[in-house]
């Protein structure tokens, strides 16, 4: 017997009123404003006819506050899971024109009902944020719901990737769902995060602030550093998340999407050569050597405007996923700070829960000086870097470009920090400080004592750089496993890579390291 055509009237009717979200009206002024609703975004992250949506027909269960009649489409987040670049992705959208994308019971629930799906079946996690926060008719049950949300992206951490969206208000305790995540991206327009808002601060402190200087996408890429990308719209910020996920594989069990060439690249490059300066004092641009070294010199920066004096990100050498952590002597010379020091421990990590192999390319004259440095933790935030490559067991390759200096030298992935292979170019200075410092320490008596001490001064700097901060010394006493023209740094890095994709590294079971927060 035919189903009922009744049945089937009212499912349309139900999928379509589910479907419509807070009406057409609504929808046209978000176009007006520049923004695609939550469905719309979900539109352009999976491919065509693919997405397979939980919760269509879920619903606030909420009788008190004149909730008991009034209906939620999809209870103001759409969730589901659909495909991106020929792999399954779970996704959810927070709908602000139903009840403001506000978080109550089911919303929650239908949050943690994907999340332990993409769990189980090993493949990232999208979010699109864009909410009024804690549904105020749902109480503390809203409450509850983000505490399951946090405790699920804490359980998710390192075992698939994710990737938050910032994409309208995301404030108060709400923004630490997207905190707990891998990656955030946030557009230029339209969204904030902020734990209290210029309003809260004024009220409690008497300081005087604004939206844009505590929490506009600007103000958390190059301040705060909680945000990785800024992303100019909706349609940009789905594109970093199309590019991030690229580089990423489904889950930690998985190997990132490798696109192996035949071969390895032997070609030299002669203009790697030309890169470094004659004048140590004089900077250039690691960004080049990046280029240079990636596949057709393509490199997604990471947190590119925040703490610039470390660049990290990902590429691909003849086809191998890697991730870059470099030095960059434009910014502070290179140094590695309180800031770099947390975002270069925060890549690295990353990188090893996913099985990313990481390749440091090395400038660095040391950790910065200066009062606020040490009152601020500099000891604290640069033992991240020791301990993050320590404890990393992906393979890990060194290129001392320059500078290799102190503590700095062993926190950018010396050997002794467990590098599978360090290469040094015949500029590399390695040395417990810079030349001149060392000058200055070793030789002081005798410059005193000269005619012409800058002459002299001079003469010894030269010196002690010869015969000490040479990386054949190094080579010598085997930090480094070789040096090489520079000419021949991807030819190298590459072979290297090939050879060590099947790395293990075992370590003494335990819970977790106590990483130095
Ligand atoms: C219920 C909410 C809501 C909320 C917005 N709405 N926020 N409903 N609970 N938290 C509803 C509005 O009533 C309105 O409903 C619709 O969403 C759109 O809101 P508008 O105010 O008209 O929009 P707009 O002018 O754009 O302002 C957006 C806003 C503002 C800035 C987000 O709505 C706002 O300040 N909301 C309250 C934010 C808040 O204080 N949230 C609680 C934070 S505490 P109608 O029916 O007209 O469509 C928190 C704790 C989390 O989140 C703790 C985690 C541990």
């Amino acid at each position: 017997m035919p189903i009922d055509p009744g049945l089937l009237a009212q499912l349309a009717e139900r999928r379509e009123a589910a479907e419509a979200s807070g009406g057409p009206a609504r929808a046209a002024k978000r176009h007006e404003q520049g923004l695609l609703t939550a469905r719309e975004r979900l539109d352009q992250l999976f491919a065509a006819h693919t997405f397979q949506e939980f919760g269509l027909h879920a619903q606030h269960q909420t009788q008190k506050f004149g909730m008991a009649d009034k209906f939620l489409p999809t209870d103001g987040v759409i969730t589901g899971v659909g495909y991106v670049e020929g792999r399954p992705v779970a996704a959810f959208s927070q709908d602000f024109m139903v009840a403001g994308g506000s978080l109550g019971k089911v919303h929650a629930q239908k949050i943690c009902t994907l999340m332990d799906h993409a769990g189980k079946a090993g493949m990232p996690i999208v979010g699109y944020n864009d909410s009024g926060g804690a549904r105020i008719q749902d109480g503390v049950e809203s409450l509850s719901g983000y505490g399951q949300v946090f405790n699920r992206n804490i359980l998710m951490s390192g075992v698939v990737p994710q990737i938050a969206v910032i994409s309208g208000p995301c404030a108060g305790g709400a923004a630490y769902s997207p905190a707990l995540m891998d990656f955030l991206i946030m557009t230029r327009r339209g969204a904030h995060m902020f734990i209290c808002g210029p309003e809260v601060i004024r009220a409690a402190t008497g300081q005087v602030t604004t939206m844009e200087e505590i929490g506009s996408a600007e103000a958390h890429a190059r301040v705060s550093g909680n945000i990785h990308f800024i992303a100019e719209d909706d349609q940009h910020a789905t594109a970093i998340v199309r590019d991030l996920l690229s580089y990423l594989p489904s889950n930690n069990m998985s190997d990132p999407p490798h696109m192996l060439s035949d071969e390895v690249t032997l070609k030299e490059d002669i203009e790697l050569d030309n890169i470094v300066p004659g004048d140590p004092k004089q900077a250039f641009d690691v960004k080049d050597v990046i280029a240079r070294i990636a596949d057709d010199g393509r490199f997604l920066e990471i947190q590119a405007e925040f703490a610039a004096n470390i660049v990290v990100g990902f590429g691909r050498i003849d086809g191998v996923v890697v991730g870059f952590v470099a030095n960059q002597p434009m910014v502070k010379a290179g140094t590695l700070d309180i800031d770099s020091s947390d975002k270069g421990a925060r890549f690295i990590r990353f990188c090893n829960v996913f099985n990313i192999p990481i390749v440091t390319l090395v400038d660095v004259p040391g950790f910065m000086p200066g009062v606020a440095q040490e009152k601020g933790g500099i000891i604290r935030h640069g033992a991240k870097m020791l301990f993050a490559y320590g404890a990393t067991t992906v393979p890990k390759i060194t290129v001392i470009m320059r500078k290799a200096y102190g503590g700095a030298f062993i926190a950018m992935c010396s050997r002794d920090v467990g590098a599978d292979l360090v290469v040094a170019w015949p500029t590399a200075e390695i040395a417990v400080m810079g030349a001149e410092g060392a000058t200055n320490i070793l030789y002081r008596e005798e410059i005193e004592k000269a005619e012409n001490k800058a002459e002299r001064r001079a003469e010894l700097v030269a010196e002690y750089r010869a015969a000490f901060a040479s990386p054949y010394m190094s080579a010598g006493l085997t930090f480094v496993h070789d040096v090489i023209e520079p000419r021949r740094t991807k030819a190298c890095v590459s072979l290297a890579l090939r050879t060590l994709l099947s790395k293990r590294d075992s370590r003494p079971p335990k819970k977790h390291g106590n990483i130095p927060l």
